[in-house]
């Protein structure tokens, strides 16, 4: 540790209560000072600057606060990436009659090479910068999409999708989607409506049908998206699947302060609590609720949408 922040412990006594931690923090406690704790969105804070060089990612998050998406190239060697397609396709059922598309969910401690990939060190970096240094594994989920003879209809959204509008400007949700093998415009690339995360919103339904490009990745690469940006699946016309895994981080304010999940569990205190407090308590958020059979309760997650907007 350098003498000036070694100063900076001993001169700040809310340090103290850091303990042990203060060492580690301190680097950040640096670059909270540069930017006087008004870092802007997109914005790299200063203990970033460096590793964002190293890493050659100045030019993806560029193209990210223009257009609400990028393309990362080089993201991992191709061979990782057939490890993630081997372990994707192992903890996936099988493709049903009807249904091209087939997946996994809650995947995070379930194979080296996804685990591997979550904590790739361009993605944290990239995430950092969008969703801030205290960010949150959000979900992990993966799918294989097979040929389809049309285009599925509807369905832009923003991935924010719990948050009032306006969206607040720093961004609270970001997605990486990793292509194990790529994925061209024919081989179903993700769509995305260039610039719309500007507008901080939902898109209404007659937007929702709005035109939508690609986001083309080389193998190796990732594609990613800002929480706030309109997106939408691509379509595969080509024999052969797709092979993603959806990677989502999130701001920490997301999150509560206290935990207080225990008293969901004390029946006891649930009998006999106000009925309010079951909301307060967050008996009916969907985070957390995918298991390895199934993704997160959708009942949930669409109450959450709709008391989101209120
Ligand atoms: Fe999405």
């Amino acid at each position: 540790m350098s003498e000036q922040a070694e100063t900076a412990v001993e001169e700040n006594p809310r340090m103290a209560l850091l303990g042990e931690r203060a060492k580690v923090l301190q680097p950040l406690m640096n670059s909270v000072q540069k930017s006087n704790g008004l870092l802007g969105p997109y914005d790299v804070a200063d203990h970033l600057q460096a590793r964002i060089e190293e890493l050659d990612l100045a030019d993806s998050i560029a193209h990210f606060e223009a257009h609400g998406y990028a393309a990362i190239p080089d993201v991992a060697p191709p061979e990782e990436m057939d490890e993630l397609r081997e372990a994707i396709h192992g903890l996936s059922g099988e493709i049903t009659v009807g249904n091209p598309t087939r997946g996994a969910s809650y995947l995070l401690g379930r194979h080296p090479a996804i685990d591997r990939i979550a904590t790739n060190p361009k993605i944290l970096a990239f995430a950092e910068v969008s969703v801030g240094n205290g960010l949150r594994a959000s979900q992990f989920a993966a799918s294989i999409m097979g040929k389809v003879e049309k285009p599925f209809a509807g369905g832009i959204h923003a991935d924010q999708n719990w948050l009032p509008a306006p969206f607040p400007e720093h961004n609270c949700v970001i997605t990486f989607c990793i292509p194990c093998d790529g994925m061209t415009d024919e081989e179903g690339a993700t769509r995305v409506v260039p610039g719309s995360h500007l507008k901080r919103r939902h898109p209404t339904p007659e937007e929702a049908k709005s035109e939508t490009v690609p986001i083309e990745v080389e193998k190796g690469g990732v594609a990613v998206w800002d929480g706030s940006v309109w997106h939408g699946t691509g379509w595969r016309r080509v024999d052969g699947v797709r092979t993603v895994l959806h990677a989502t981080y999130q701001r920490l304010y997301t999150q509560p302060i206290d935990d207080y999940t225990y008293l969901l569990k004390d029946e006891d205190y649930m009998a006999s609590a106000p009925e309010a407090m079951r909301g307060l308590l967050g008996e009916r958020l969907f985070f957390g609720t995918a298991h390895a059979g199934s993704m997160v309760d959708m009942g949930k997650f669409t109450e959450a949408t709709i008391r989101s907007k209120l």
